[in-house]
C-alpha cells in the first residue's frame, strides 16, 4: 500500500474480529513501532501483547478489581470482562520514563505515542484494523500490577488490533486553513 495513502486514509476501527494476528504481522507492527522518533534514543517504549485466553484472564482481573464487583449488574460485569475481548490482539503500550537532563517526561511519552501511531498506520497498511484506547484499564492498579509495571511505567494506551468487523467511516476532510497557518516575521 502506498505510504501516503495509508497515512491519509487510515481510520480507527472500533469493531474487530479474528482470525488471530500472525507472528509475521506482529513483527511488522513492532518493527514500525520501534522506528518511532525518540529523543536521545532513550528507548522508553515497551509493548506487552495479550492474546487468546490471556484476554479472558485480564477481563476477570479488571472485573474483580472493581469495588463491590459482585454487586454490579450482570451487564456491567460482562462489559468489564469483555473489554479485552474486543480484538484478537491487544497491545499495551507503556512508557518507561527515566530521568534525563535533556529529555523531559513529556517527550518520552510523546515518543511512545509516536510508536502507537506507527502501530495504527502499520496495521492499516497490512489491511488490518486498529484502535487506540485508554479508558478504565489504563488507570487501574490491578491491571498495572498484573502487567508487572513499576512506578515509572505509564500506560500510554491499549491498542486493539484485528480484522475489520464493521463499516469503515470515511476519513473526515478537515479544512487545512483551520489548523495550518504560515508565520511571517512582522516588519517593524
Ligand atoms: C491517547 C488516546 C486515548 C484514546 N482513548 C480512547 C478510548 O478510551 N476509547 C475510545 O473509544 N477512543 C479513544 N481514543 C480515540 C480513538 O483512538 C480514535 O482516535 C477516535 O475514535 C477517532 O477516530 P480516528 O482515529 O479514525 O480519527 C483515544 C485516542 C487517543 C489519542
Amino acid at each position: 500500500m502506498d505510504a501516503l495513502h495509508a497515512l491519509q486514509q487510515r481510520v480507527s476501527v472500533p469493531q474487530l474480529t479474528g482470525p488471530n494476528i500472525t507472528n509475521e504481522q506482529k513483527q511488522q507492527l513492532f518493527k514500525a513501532a520501534l522506528r518511532a522518533p525518540d529523543h536521545a534514543w532513550l528507548r522508553p517504549s515497551r509493548y506487552v501483547t495479550i492474546e487468546g485466553d490471556a484476554r479472558i484472564s485480564l477481563g476477570q482481573i479488571l472485573l474483580e478489581s472493581q469495588e463491590d464487583w459482585t454487586q454490579l449488574s450482570k451487564i456491567k460485569q460482562e462489559k468489564l470482562q469483555n473489554m479485552p475481548l474486543r480484538a484478537p490482539l491487544v497491545i499495551v503500550a507503556i512508557c518507561h520514563v527515566i530521568e534525563h537532563p535533556k529529555v523531559p517526561r513529556d517527550e518520552q511519552l510523546l515518543a511512545t505515542g509516536a510508536g502507537v501511531q506507527n502501530i495504527l498506520n502499520a496495521s492499516w497498511a497490512l489491511g488490518l484494523g486498529a484502535i487506540w484506547r485508554t479508558g478504565d484499564m489504563a488507570h487501574n492498579e490491578a491491571i498495572r500490577t498484573t502487567l508487572g509495571l513499576d512506578k515509572d511505567d505509564i500506560i500510554v494506551g491499549f491498542v486493539y488490533v484485528g480484522h475489520v468487523n464493521c463499516t469503515l467511516k470515511a476519513p473526515p476532510e478537515l479544512p487545512q486553513a483551520d489548523f495550518v497557518r504560515a508565520w511571517t516575521p512582522s516588519k517593524t
